[in-house]
This record gives structure tokens, C-alpha cells and sequence, in this order.
């Protein structure tokens, strides 16, 4: 159940509104306390031998060669690292290349500190696992920080230090590109999977081989990007900031994360780079952050473009006096910092905290024990893309898989079919089907392609037909006749219809999120030709897909499901897995809908739909086409007897709630049971059901099991009118059902 993540807020309230972000004369006003760390001596020492360059040094990140994640700006970085210049890098892997920099910067360079190596290895290194999106479908937070521990090990296998994951912005608009990344709309859950991830990444102990620095981001609210266009303006209420977006940061302080990222936009003017209130005042003094921060790629150049600062010298002072460490790509703490010292605009004593941040990182992940601990040639051969690994990529992608439609139980397909048809431009295409941020991930050959999967599947026993029918980005139908024709022949069809890999993640906001190009009409066309049609689909975030709601017998989201994901779908549709994932963003009916998501306010006048002054579309229904926590099986489950122990509770109390589920179809099954709240009457408006508990359970066919929950004071507290967070006394009800549009409730009265 829900944890209490909160402080008062009235010396934030003013803090948010007083926060300075121009350059000081130098005195820090912000905790002059370094968070002490077991090598405090070992750091003070070293740091007394420091010049201020090399200080700054420390400081400064560089993009390597290996990959690009932004825009490209080029530092001559091997002279660099020896002349102590370069405290850490981003984009270089593999065991020969991080030997070659480490060298550099423990045999070359004055001091000897070793390079901090980070990448984003957000689903999986070289084994890649569904998108996070899918991943946080599957309701299992063991598994979730299963698949982070594995990417942990393969990506310390190859010489890496630290990922620039999780990714844990909430949102809830769907032409936002990076919802790929996060885990959806709702912050409880955010919350905690970014417990689970930080806790895969940096396992119990950071100076193990095998673990590796974990970092927040994008803090904060960078998933609230007006419109869903990536990078930009943020415009939220303190309430919709500390209800909504900052519980999963949160969570990750409190799950120890080592490193946090400044996202690029702005809060109340401010952007997050130069935000003092965040990093000092909530991060570091409200929350305990003991990790450090960094920018976002080149975010403290962009503050010059945000309009905050006339040129990188302020740009640089603004981020440092704000509480940032590390200056990603951009070169301005590099290029100014030592000026800015000089001058008084920032104080050594603040450059000196960044460092020994920074510092402290590298002692606890061991690198000053044994510089090359990560460069071992042997586990970079026998850690890797391990058959367990793979193995394991296929359940999660499978756990991932939410069923959406299934018309007359269509699917599971029967394995003693003669024939089966797989069209699609995602049919048989390794490059596009495993999304994107794949790391190191290699898409031009190791993704199991549906196709492939299929034919692994079936073995000899059916004749697998095959054809593209369309591209992505075309109307022309010049591969329908073709595509038509395989249908017309097999028993029955799967026809893989989606986004190409380049339609998702950053800088990939879509303003339509149909289907792109002409794959409807694909679709009534083969649906017509072969009405054994299941459509499965591969996207990076929710679509408008209410046409082919409306033709497609079936369809199954699958989303990108990494490197398993053909083996792992031919394993859901031939009934060899029944499906049990339940969606975590709602599916809008279309794009005028957004945002959309199951845990928004009643409103004064909520919709009746006798009274057409009531809030509603002329045009389209308010309801998601799928809810939030929607997803089908290939059986049935039947909620009754919801019942409380006590009707009235105290705040020192607990209540138990429960319920009885039977699976009453024909399959084997699971189901993620879900626990809504609604708090009727308060200071401040509530949402109309906010989620506050789940359990998955298996049950046999026929099978009944009652599910408990106990609910708390924790799970009922809120921020209040004064934004202070605690309960109220009054009447809650409580909804339990397989979604977010559960109508089952029951009604209990806290005293
Ligand atoms: C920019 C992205 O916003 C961030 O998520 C990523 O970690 C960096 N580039 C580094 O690639």
C-alpha cells in the first residue's frame, strides 16, 4: 500500500516562489554540509591535492564515440582526459574501449582519477527487454528489478559504470515520444517501480562487479510537456507538481539512487537546471539526496536559449549555485567555472561539494580499489546475452503483452492449424521491432522477428505464408494484392501493424497516433480477406486505434518487446502463455481526448448524459477507448463479495478489504486485481478514484481465491488545502476490479 512520501510544504510554497535563479556573490546559502561518506577521508585527501582546474575537471562529461544521443558536440577528449579535464563520459562501451579511456585517466593524467562511464541503458545492454511502458505492464515489481539487474550485469560486462535510467516521468499525453520510457500515467505505481529499478541497477552494494550507478530523471514534471512536444514549456500547479510528478523521483531517493538528472525544461519559469529550490531545498535538504546531479545533454547551454541567462558563463554559475555537479556535453563548467570562482560568482566551497559528490561515487562503486574492475575481457564474453538472459526476456516480454480485443476467443490460435499467414510491415523486421533507447542492443540481427517466431513455434507442421503488405510511411497499396492473397490462402492471419522504431522515444512526438500510413486500410482489406484475423501490434505508446477496434476481431499489444519478442508472442497466441498484462497509460478514442487518464477530478458538473450542460464532447465519448489497468485474458475472472472488516476507522487503524475472484472460463489464468480510492468530500477537490493497492494471482480454471488488502492512514493522506499532507476525516469509497473502471465499491467512514 502506499507509503507517505511527504514533508510540509509552507517553507517550500515560499521557497518555490523566491527561489533566486540569477548568479550570487559566491556565499552559498544552500547546505554547506556534504553529505559524508565513508571515504570522506580518502576524498578530502585527494582533493586537497587538486587544483582548481582538475576540481572542475571532475565536473565536466563528454560524449564519446560510440553512440549519439543529442546533439553532437565534439570534444577532443583523449587529450582532455589526461590533462584531467574529463571527470566522466557518456556513450562508450565495450571492454577494449573503456580499458583504452581508464588508462588515459588513471596512467595519464596527473591525479589518476578514474573516468566515470555512463550510457543509457534503459531496456537492457546487449539482451534488450520490452519497453519500459511494456515492462510496467506486466505488474511485477520482482521481475521489473529482475530485467534492471540484468542490464546492470551486462552492462558492467562491457566496461560501463553507471545508466542514466529509470526514466520515471509521469504522463499522460501519448504524443509525447518518451512515454516509452516511463511507466505511464500514474505516479503510486511510478513510484514503485522506481524503487525496483534503482534497486535492479545498484543491487545491495555499488562495489560489486556487477552493479551499476542508477540515475533519476528527468526532474521534474518533464513528461508534462505542453501539447506532448518534446523539450517543451511545462505549466503546472505546486499541487499537480508534488501530486502528480514527484512521487517517483521520490521513491528513487528513497531507494538510494546514486545520480539524478536535470530535465530541460522549465518549472515556474525556472528551468531545471538552474533550479535551487529542487536541488537544494527538496532534493538534498526535504528529501536526503546523498547522490549528485547532472544536466540533462547540454541543458545548461540551453538556459541561454530558455532566456535566463545571456551567454554560457551565467548559464554555467546559474546551474552550479543551483545545486548541479556534472556538466553533460555542453563544456560551460569546463570553459567557465574557473572564471566564475575567480570573479565570486561561485564559491570554491561549492565547487568543492560538486566534486566531492562526484567523487564519492567513484570510491563507492570501487573504481579507486581497482580502476579496471569493470574491464574483465572474461565476463564480457560469458555475461553477455547468456541463454538465462534471453530466456528471461521472453517472459517478461510475453508478461508485457496486453490483450485488448478477442472477439469470440479468436486467440489462442490452435498449433494444429495448416496454414497461417503473418503480413505486416512489422512481420518480419528486426530493425524496427525492438524500439527505441536499445543500448547496445544489436537490431539488425538478433531480434526474433514474429515471423521467425511463428516458424519456431510451428515447427514443420503448417505452412507459414508470408508478406509485407505496406510500409510505414506510404499510401501506396502496391503490396495489398500480394498481402490479400497470403491471407485468402491460410487458416488464419497475424497481421503485425504498428510504429517504426524512429516514431518513439526522445524527440519523437507525434501530434496524430493513428497507425501511420495506409495500415488501416491494410487492415480492412485483410480483415476482409480472411476474417481469422488477429492484429498484433507494436508501438511505443497508446494509439487512437478506434477503427481497428471497431473491424479487428482481435488484437493483442505487444508493444516493442525486445529481443525475444517474436518467440514471446507466437507463445501468447498459440495459447501457450495466456495473456495477463493490463495497461498502465489509458488509450484514447482520439487525440482530441488528451490528456486523458483514469485519475483526473469530477469536475462541477461531471458528465449526465441527460443534461447537455455537463462536461463532455459533442463529437466523442469522455471515456479512454481502454482504460488505465485494462487487459484481457483468455479466460474470465468474476468479482464478488467485496466486504470490509470494520465500516469506521481511525487514523491509528487499518482496514481490511476483501474480495472474492473466480476465474469461470476455460483457461488457466492470471490477474492483476486492482484497488482503487475515492475520497468523497475534502479541503481540496480529489480525484474521482486514485490506485492504492494491487495483487497479481494465478488461478486455475474454476478456481476461487479471496484477496486482502489492507488499507491505512498512508493510503489515505493527501496534500491539503494548506498543502500540508496528512488525512481528513470523512466518508472514502473503495472500487476493486481487473481495471480502473471497476464499479464495484464499498463505502467506509474515517473518524
Ligand atoms: C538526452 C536525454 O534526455 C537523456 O534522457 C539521456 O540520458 C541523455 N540525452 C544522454 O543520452
Amino acid at each position: 500500500m502506499k507509503n507517505i512520501f511527504r514533508f510540509l510544504f509552507l517553507s517550500t510554497i515560499m521557497s518555490i516562489v523566491l527561489c533566486g535563479c540569477m548568479p550570487n556573490n559566491g556565499n552559498d546559502s544552500t547546505s554547506n554540509n556534504y553529505t559524508v561518506s565513508k571515504y570522506d577521508k580518502q576524498i578530502r585527501e585527494l582533493m586537497s591535492k587538486m587544483t582548481i582546474e582538475e576540481k572542475i575537471g571532475q565536473l565536466n562529461m563528454v560524449g564519446g564515440d560510440w553512440d549519439v544521443t543529442g546533439p553532437y558536440i565534439r570534444a577532443d577528449f583523449k587529450d582532455d582526459i589526461k590533462a584531467g579535464k574529463i571527470g566522466a563520459m557518456l556513450n562508450c562501451y565495450t571492454v577494449d574501449y573503456t580499458t583504452e579511456l581508464i588508462n588515459l585517466s588513471v596512467d595519464s593524467s596527473r591525479l589518476g582519477i578514474p573516468l566515470l562511464l555512463g550510457y543509457d541503458v534503459i531496456h537492457g545492454h546487449r539482451t534488450i527487454f520490452p519497453i519500459p511502458l511494456a515492462e510496467a505492464c506486466t505488474w511485477d515489481l520482482d521481475l521489473m528489478e529482475k530485467s534492471a539487474r540484468i542490464a546492470a550485469i551486462e552492462a558492467s560486462a562491457e566496461g560501463l559504470h553507471w545508466t542514466f535510467a529509470p526514466m520515471v516521468d509521469i504522463c499522460r499525453d501519448p504524443r509525447w515520444g518518451r512515454v516509452m520510457e516511463g511507466a505511464g500515467e500514474d505516479p503510486w505505481y511510478g513510484s514503485l517501480i522506481a524503487k525496483a529499478k534503482v534497486k535492479g541497477f545498484q543491487g545491495n552494494d555499488l562495489s560489486d562487479d556487477n552493479t551499476i550507478l542508477a540515475c533519476v530523471k528527468h526532474v521534474a514534471a518533464y513528461g508534462a510537456a505542453e501539447a506532448g512536444r518534446d523539450y517543451n514549456t511545462v505549466n503546472l500547479s505546486l499541487r499537480s507538481l508534488y501530486e502528480t510528478y514527484l512521487p517517483p523521483y521520490h521513491a528513487a531517493v528513497e531507494a538510494g539512487v546514486g545520480s539524478a538528472m536535470t530535465a530541460f525544461n522549465e518549472i515556474n519559469g525556472i528551468p531545471c537546471t538552474a533550479n535551487k529550490w529542487l536541488w537544494e531545498d527538496l532534493f538534498r535538504k526535504q528529501w536526503g539526496f546523498n547522490g549528485f546531479v547532472l544536466t540533462d545533454y547540454t541543458a545548461t547551454n540551453e538556459m541561454i536559449k530558455h532566456g535566463v541567462a545571456a551567454n554560457l558563463y551565467q548559464a554555467s554559475v546559474l546551474a552550479v549555485v543551483a545545486g548541479v555537479d556534472m556538466d553533460m556535453v555542453g563544456q560551460g563548467f569546463l570553459k567557465h567555472l574557473n572564471r566564475a570562482v575567480e570573479n565570486g560568482d561561485v564559491s570554491e566551497n561549492q565547487v568543492d561539494k560538486a566534486v566531492y559528490r562526484i567523487l564519492k561515487a567513484k570510491y563507492e562503486l570501487g573504481l579507486f580499489d581497482d580502476s579496471y574492475k569493470y574491464c574483465d575481457k572474461e565476463r564480457e564474453k560469458s555475461e553477455i546475452m547468456t541463454p538465462e538472459h534471453i530466456l528471461f526476456s521472453r517472459e517478461v516480454a510475453r508478461k508485457s503483452m496486453v490483450l485488448l480485443k478477442n472477439k469470440n476467443q479468436l486467440l489462442p490460435f490452435s498449433k494444429e492449424i495448416k496454414s497461417i499467414a503473418v503480413i505486416g510491415p512489422l512481420a518480419d523486421n528486426k530493425f524496427d521491432m525492438i524500439g527505441g533507447w536499445s543500448a547496445a542492443g544489436d537490431r539488425n540481427t538478433k531480434p526474433v522477428t514474429l515471423l521467425e517466431g511463428v516458424k519456431n513455434k510451428l515447427g514443420d507442421h503448417a505452412t507459414v505464408l508470408y508478406a509485407l503488405g505496406t510500409k510505414f510511411n506510404t499510401t501506396s497499396t502496391a503490396g495489398f494484392s500480394e498481402a490479400i492473397r497470403v491471407a485468402e490462402q491460410a487458416d488464419v492471419v497475424l497481421l503485425a501493424l504498428g510504429e517504426s522504431n524512429d516514431m518513439s522515444a526522445e524527440a519523437k512526438s507525434r501530434s496524430v497516433i493513428d497507425l501511420p500510413g495506409n495500415q488501416n486500410l491494410l487492415a480492412d482489406e485483410i480483415i476482409k480477406a480472411n476474417k481469422n484475423t488477429a492484429v498484433i501490434l507494436m508501438n511505443g505508446r497508446p494509439l487512437t486505434i478506434q477503427h481497428l477496434d471497431d473491424v479487428a476481431p482481435a488484437i493483442l499489444e505487444t508493444w516493442f518487446a525486445g529481443t525475444e519478442a517474436g518467440n514471446a508472442i507466437a507463445d501468447v497466441v498459440f495459447g501457450d502463455y495466456n495473456p495477463a498484462g493490463k495497461l498502465t497509460m489509458s488509450f484514447p478514442r482520439n487525440v482530441g481526448q488528451i490528456p486523458i487518464y483514469y485519475n483526473h477530478k469530477n469536475t462541477g458538473r461531471p458528465y449526465n448524459p441527460d443534461d447537455s450542460w455537463t462536461s463532455h464532447y459533442i463529437d466523442v465519448d469522455n471515456s479512454p477507448l481502454y482504460p488505465f489497468g485494462y487487459g484481457l485474458s483468455y479466460t474470465d475472472f468474476v468479482y464478488s463479495e467485496l466486504k470490509l472488516d470494520k465500516k469506521e476507522i481511525t487514523e491509528n487503524q487499518t482496514l481490511n478489504v476483501s474480495v472474492i475472484v473466480t476465474n469461470t472460463g476455460n483457461y488457466d489464468g492470471g490477474e492483476v486485481v486492482q484497488l482503487y480510492i475515492h475520497d468523497l468530500v475534502g479541503s481540496v477537490t480529489r480525484p474521482v478514484k486514485e490506485l492504492a493497492g494491487f495483487e497479481k494471482i494465478f488461478l486455475k480454471k474454476g478456481e476461487s481465491v479471496t484477496v486482502n488488502f489492507t488499507i491505512g492512514v498512508d493510503d489515505l493522506a493527501f496534500y491539503r488545502k494548506d498543502m500540508s499532507f496528512g488525512t481528513e476525516p470523512g466518508e472514502y469509497d473503495i472500487y476493486i476490479g481487473g481495471n480502473s473502471d471497476a464499479k464495484n465499491s464499498i463505502r467506509f467512514l474515517l473518524n
